[in-house]
């Protein structure tokens, strides 16, 4: 099994990255970490024990984060997925977030475990993340491996002309986490962005006449017709099956100064020259998108 970390923002594809991980049994999911970022924290904590109670997993820990990026008095919302940040689906939960701090959980369980056993999935702004390396230097090089979504290595922005929306919403955070020591597995938009969902892919939920196949229907249909790709989903699925995807070892730097490029992510590739350190990361440029979806319906197919 996989000891896993999953820190989200949801937002509905965070919550299709949830159900799937709730619905493989290769994961042991040690805690869900809520920030804000589609939504502000206390809807991004309550979605989280909505989507994971739908999923009947409510043995999984939720615990709700920063309210606010590093640099900034105010959360950088959207509106993308909707005021409730589900898109509308119906998810009742009877429970709240754990009382312990998202970065206080981060910082114990992985100072608490074996070096190099937990893996770090981070599909939101990084301010959990960032917070932690800070309170604990050295805590996130503790993980066996972490996997961020974020950031637009060669190619726009989906915010701005030049950064991803996680990236924009906390540069600074995502500029400490990235040269935080660790080898980031980084999913930006060059890959996210061929996990493009159909409409019948979509409609094909509602066959699996279950809570959960019901609730994602509802969620995809108001998510695709502003952002028909599976963003979050694509870390989760390359821990299930790495051959999806294919990158490369790179240097990435993240403009994290206030104005127009902040969010920026600026890549060096391993052939280049004056790289401005070694390379942090691997950046994730193509994956086997009609592969993933099945295996992201098969998952979910699992589920009450
Ligand atoms: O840019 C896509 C990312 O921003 C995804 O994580 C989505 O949920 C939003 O947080
Ligand atoms: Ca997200």
């Amino acid at each position: 099994m996989i000891p896993l970390i999953i820190d989200c923002d949801p937002g509905i594809d965070d919550a299709l990255a949830l159900l799937i991980a709730a619905g493989s049994p290769e994961f042991q999911i040690l805690g869900v970490t809520a920030v804000a970022g589609n939504r502000p924290v206390d809807i991004t904590s309550m979605n989280a024990c909505r989507i994971l109670d739908a999923a009947s997993r409510e043995d999984i820990p939720v615990y709700s984060g920063c309210p606010r990026p590093l640099a900034y008095p105010q959360a950088r919302c959207n509106s993308v997925h909707g005021e409730d940040g589900l898109g509308g689906a119906q998810m009742p939960t009877r429970r709240s977030p754990a009382p312990a701090h998202a970065t206080q959980f981060i910082v114990q369980t992985l100072r608490d475990a074996p070096a190099g056993s937990i893996t770090v999935v981070a599909v939101g702004p990084l301010t959990n993340l960032a917070m932690a390396e800070i309170m604990h230097p050295g805590i996130l090089s503790r993980a066996r491996s972490l996997l961020v979504m974020g950031g637009a290595a060669f190619c726009s922005g989906n915010i701005t002309p030049s950064a991803e929306f996680n990236f924009y919403a906390d540069p600074l955070a995502a500029h400490i986490v990235m040269q935080a020591g660790i080898e980031v597995k980084l999913f930006g938009l060059d890959v996210t962005s061929k996990a493009i969902m159909s409409t019948e892919w979509i409609a094909s939920f509602q066959e699996m006449h279950s809570t959960c196949g019901t609730a994602a229907r509802t969620m995809l249909d108001a998510y695709a017709n502003r952002d028909p790709l599976l963003h979050d989903a694509c870390p989760v699925a390359y821990l299930l099956d790495p051959a999806l995807f294919s990158g490369e070892s790179c240097s990435v730097a993240v403009s994290w100064q206030n104005g127009p490029s902040e969010g920026h992510t600026t890549v060096w590739r391993s052939d280049r020259r004056n790289k401005p350190f070694p390379a942090n990361a691997v950046v994730f440029t193509d994956v086997d998108s009609v592969r993933m979806l099945s295996l992201v319906r098969q998952r979910i197919a699992q589920l009450p």
